[in-house]
């Protein structure tokens, strides 16, 4: 089981920006524990982040026939970007949303996300553990297909 872990604009600056909102752990961390969340649950992935919102619909696009599910925090492109929407519905892969942040208890421009519109399910507010959940539904959705 191959599943892609995108991560969106602004998360590779984990630990530095705004700490209150998004934790104190960095971006190196996050990705140690991906790997080891990955290896706890037998799966194997392919981490991939990008400040850039066609580099990600790039990747979504190059997903297809290659990973059988997609883990997806595409950060403040969530509230706007069509295009990674779009990307995830032609692909058509399972995919999981991940925020970090209670989104839903935030501005009013957070309170849309395109991305969702075409993910199975949504985890917001749970920290770094929210990609762990996100990988354990994902798991348990492609094994009980
Ligand atoms: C975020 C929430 C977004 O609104 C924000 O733009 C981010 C991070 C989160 O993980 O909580 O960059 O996706």
């Amino acid at each position: 089981m191959k599943i892609l872990v995108i991560n969106g604009p602004n998360i590779n600056m984990l630990g530095i920006r705004e700490p209150g909102v998004y934790g104190s752990q960095s971006f190196a961390q996050l990705q140690r524990l991906l790997n080891e969340w990955a290896q706890e649950l037998g799966i194997e992935i392919e981490q991939f982040q990008s400040n850039h919102e066609g580099s990600i619909v790039d990747k979504i696009q190059a997903a297809y026939g290659n990973f059988d599910g997609i883990v997806i925090n595409p950060a403040a492109y969530t509230h706007t970007s069509i295009a990674i929407l779009d990307a995830l519905k032609a692909v058509a892969l399972p995919a999981v949303e991940v925020h970090i942040s209670d989104v839903s208890a935030r501005e009013d421009f957070r309170q849309i996300s395109y991305a969702g519109m075409a993910c199975i399910h949504t985890f917001m507010g749970l920290g770094l553990e929210g990609y762990h959940q996100a990988m354990i539904y994902l798991k348990n959705h492609l094994e009980s297909r």
